[in-house]
């Protein structure tokens, strides 16, 4: 029996997200949170013949309380997304408050369950998230998740468009690092089975699944960035998170974690000087089993990818922590 929350079930990554959630023989009760619309988006998904009992909640009438209590999994979409121009650092300013009182709800109706943020800049909300998870002597690092699937994704359909390879998902490329622009770093060398990228298209490879994101905020022009793709990578997370916690073995799949709280993440944490980062983490009964240092073994090309990563990346994380350490 898992009760699932899914926090922004309205909106455009939510409402896809509660649909996939709402189809999973993993999910005995999807309970939906949102400021608005979930009485309908609840109503909705209830008909849909799959075991899941469906719950919309509003923050009115104890709302929140009631759709976070006795969770085991709250995935976290809330927030506004980019428009044109904007970088996800640009959404700090709201998102930062709206993450923030969120796991403030977690920490108090539900602190054993497993969270996974997607809200962005997610480079500055997981460290949020686990600043007050450990305010409230909540915080389990083995619990708490960056949602940087759609890295991988995104790596894995581009670079079948040059392999020819006719299911993307069969290829196993590590995204590692954070989850925008710069801080996002494919290692290519290490993905499985080895793929040949010619020369002159590894730059252009690289930069557009660094920039995928950018990608859809155009195309989308203005209606806000992706949400059917993100739905689609959030659900992959949770779904072999799920399966992990009960039982099944060798499931890998790369995620932003606090590294010095997860096995494996203390020496990876010395080699990028990072507290949080992006590595394939082998996920268990727990949660967050190992992390794996595939840092290492970056090639030359990746390692100046990787360099840049971690001048972007420690402003981000440092600019979470204080958000809660020393409130503005
Ligand atoms: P959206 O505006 O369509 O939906 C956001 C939802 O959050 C809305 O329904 C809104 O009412 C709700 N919300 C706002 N404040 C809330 C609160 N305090 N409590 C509960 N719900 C609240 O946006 P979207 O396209 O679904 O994107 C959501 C977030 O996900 C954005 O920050 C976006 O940048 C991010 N995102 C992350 C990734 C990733 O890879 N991690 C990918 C895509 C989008
Ligand atoms: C993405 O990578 O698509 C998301 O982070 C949304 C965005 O703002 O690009």
């Amino acid at each position: 029996m898992v009760k699932v929350v899914v926090a922004g079930a309205s909106g455009g990554i939510g409402q896809p997200l509660s649909l996939l959630m709402k189809s999973s023989p993993l999910v005995s009760e999807l309970s939906l949170y949102d400021v608005v619309n979930t009485p309908g988006v609840a109503a909705d998904l209830s008909h849909i013949s799959s075991p899941a009992k469906v719950k919309g909640f509003l923050p009115k009438d104890d709302g929140m309380k009631h759709a976070f209590t006795g969770a085991e999994m709250v995935v976290i979409p809330a927030g506004i997304p980019r428009k044109p121009g904007m970088t996800r650092d640009d959404l700090f300013k709201i998102n930062a408050g709206i993450v923030r009182d969120l796991i403030k709800g977690v920490a108090e109706y539900c602190p054993d369950a497993f969270v996974l943020v997607i809200s962005n800049p997610v480079n500055s909300t997981v460290p949020i998230a686990a600043e007050v998870l450990k305010a409230a002597g909540k915080f389990n690092p083995k619990k708490l998740f960056g949602v940087t699937t759609l890295d991988v994704v995104r790596a894995e359909t581009f670079v079948a468009e040059i392999t020819g390879e006719s299911d993307p998902s069969k290829t196993t490329i590590p995204v590692i690092g954070g989850h925008s622009g710069e801080t996002i770093v494919p290692l290519w060398s290490q993905a499985k089975p080895a793929i040949k990228i010619p020369e002159d298209k590894l730059d252009a490879l690289t930069n557009r699944v660094q920039f995928g994101g950018d990608e859809v905020v155009k195309a989308k022009d203005g209606a806000g960035s992706a949400t059917l793709s993100m739905a689609y990578a959030g659900f992959r997370f949770a779904e072999k998170l799920l399966k992990a916690v009960k039982g099944e073995s060798s499931i890998t799949e790369p995620t932003f974690v606090y590294l010095p709280g997860v096995d494996g993440g203390d020496a990876i944490q010395k080699e990028t000087g990072c507290d949080f980062f992006s590595v394939p983490v082998e996920l268990g009964p727990e949660g967050a089993k190992k992390a794996i240092n595939v840092v290492s073994s970056a090639n030359d090309y990746e390692k100046k990818l990787l360099t840049k990563c971690y001048e972007g990346l420690g402003g981000n994380i440092s600019k979470g922590v204080e958000f809660i350490k020393n409130p503005p």
